[in-house]
């Protein structure tokens, strides 16, 4: 079992925020409200939230990696009925599915971001709020925090190259409550992603601004400036960061176990394994296929999440089991968003958190660190088991069967079960 002090299961697993399982959702919720998004949602916009980078290959083997996977329930365990709520940096006793940060909510709903802090607040569910984001970042956590004063709002950052215009960022998500950073690495350049370059989407629409670079140094007295990439940046940068601040700092797109052993030495709360959703380098693996070499290179030192192709409470407990911390969704809240506004974003945290109980039962866990990656198996080695042989030791006369006594033992079985 692997050790996690960073998702110990504590006291506030009783709070009010993250309530005991209830009855399991509805088969399909997800499903559900990504039709309505996509009925809803302009044709140019869907396709901005839907699309990937190049083929779309990270993005299509987010999801399939975790259908390779199967979970081995453990029995009698009497552990459960189990609560679903980790310890994450600046973020006691929330739920173990998180708000990946999306740009440009407003895009998918009028009420924007407010409606889904308010959501994930209501939830008990970390918001990370994004620097691209449609609603600055002060009105993104007020919105939470006039649900739940104690509600944990994280905030994404692109590292900008001019170190004054990452200060007053900082500064700014500081002055608003959040209690995390988390920075975005996995962006030295942007991706490709040809849906929007057939729609021509690289801008906001006339009305809407990433209201977080409005007013910074070096740009346009009450206009925004552009989020800058840089491939110069380096863990000096990120270190430069971290002397500018008292917030935990997680650095989010990690995939290579290496990179995760320079996070831990620099001094970073949590690792964030991601391929942006299949967004960025389209010849990355999928998240979950990442995760065990990165939990192995952390060893427990600091937290480790995961997003990419979390789409039930399965998904959820399988990225546990294999040493996550917990995990974060993109798309399933923008699809919750776009149908429905808050109430949408409301029924996937819901649905996700209740699955997420109720898997972790049947697994025979009573909370999120009692699984673990013996548990995690390929699909079809588990039924493959049945086929092997008994051990010659279980064959009268110790002959080991041949293959025409094996197929007769089989025949046998089919026609009972
Ligand atoms: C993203 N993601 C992202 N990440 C980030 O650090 N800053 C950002 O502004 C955005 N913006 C963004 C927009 C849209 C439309 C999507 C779909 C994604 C990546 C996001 O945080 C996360 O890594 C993925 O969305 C996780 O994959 P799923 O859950 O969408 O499969």
């Amino acid at each position: 079992m692997t050790a996690r002090p960073a998702a110990r299961l504590t006291a506030a697993d009783a709070a009010p925020a993250v309530a005991a399982p209830s009855q399991p959702p509805p088969p399909g919720v997800l499903a559900e409200l990504r039709e309505k998004a996509a009925a809803r949602l302009d044709p140019v916009h869907r396709d901005f939230y839907e699309g990937g980078a190049g083929r779309e290959t990270a993005l299509a083997d987010n999801e399939a990696a975790f259908r390779r996977l199967a979970l081995l329930p453990r029995v009698l365990t009497g552990a459960g009925p189990a609560l679903a709520a980790v310890d994450l940096p600046g973020a006691p006793g929330v739920a173990p599915v998180v708000v990946a940060p999306t740009a440009f909510h407003r895009l998918a709903h009028p009420d924007g971001e407010r409606a889904t802090a308010r959501a994930a607040a209501a939830a008990g569910a970390v918001m990370v709020t994004s620097m691209a984001s449609t609603t600055a970042v002060a009105e993104v956590a007020a919105a939470a925090h006039s649900v739940r004063p104690e509600a944990p709002v994280w905030f994404q950052l692109y590292l900008q190259p001019e170190r004054r215009v990452t200060e007053v960022l900082v500064r700014r998500a500081e002055a608003a409550g959040c209690t995390a950073l988390v920075v975005t690495a996995d962006s030295p350049v942007f991706g490709r992603r040809p849906r929007d370059d057939r729609n021509g989407f690289h801008d906001l629409p006339p009305g809407y601004a990433a209201e977080n670079m409005r007013d910074l140094p070096g740009g346009p007295p009450g206009g925004t400036r552009p989020i800058a990439m840089s491939p110069a940046l380096s863990w000096a940068d990120l270190r430069a960061l971290r002397a500018m601040t008292e917030l935990p700092v997680l650095v989010k797109g990690v995939l290579h176990p290496a990179d995760a052993r320079i996070a831990v030495d620099e001094g970073a709360a949590g690792v964030l394994v991601s391929n942006h959703g299949g967004r960025q380098l389209d010849a990355a693996p999928a998240a979950v296929d990442a995760l065990p070499a990165v939990a192995d290179a952390v060893a427990a030192r600091i937290a480790v999440l995961l997003d990419g192709g979390v789409r039930s409470g399965s998904d959820v407990v399988t990225a546990l089991a294999l040493g996550a911390n917990a995990v974060g969704v993109g798309r399933p809240v923008l699809w919750g968003l776009a149908a429905e506004g808050e109430a949408g974003v409301a029924r996937v945290l819901a649905a996700l958190r209740e699955e997420t109980a109720h898997v972790l039962t049947l697994c025979g866990a009573g909370n999120p660190a009692g699984v673990s990656r013996d548990q995690v198996v390929p699909r079809g080695a588990a039924a493959g088991l049945r086929g092997l042989p008994p051990s010659a030791d279980a064959v009268p006369g110790g002959a080991r069967p041949g293959p025409a006594a094996a197929r007769s033992r089989a025949e046998a079985a089919n026609r009972t079960n």
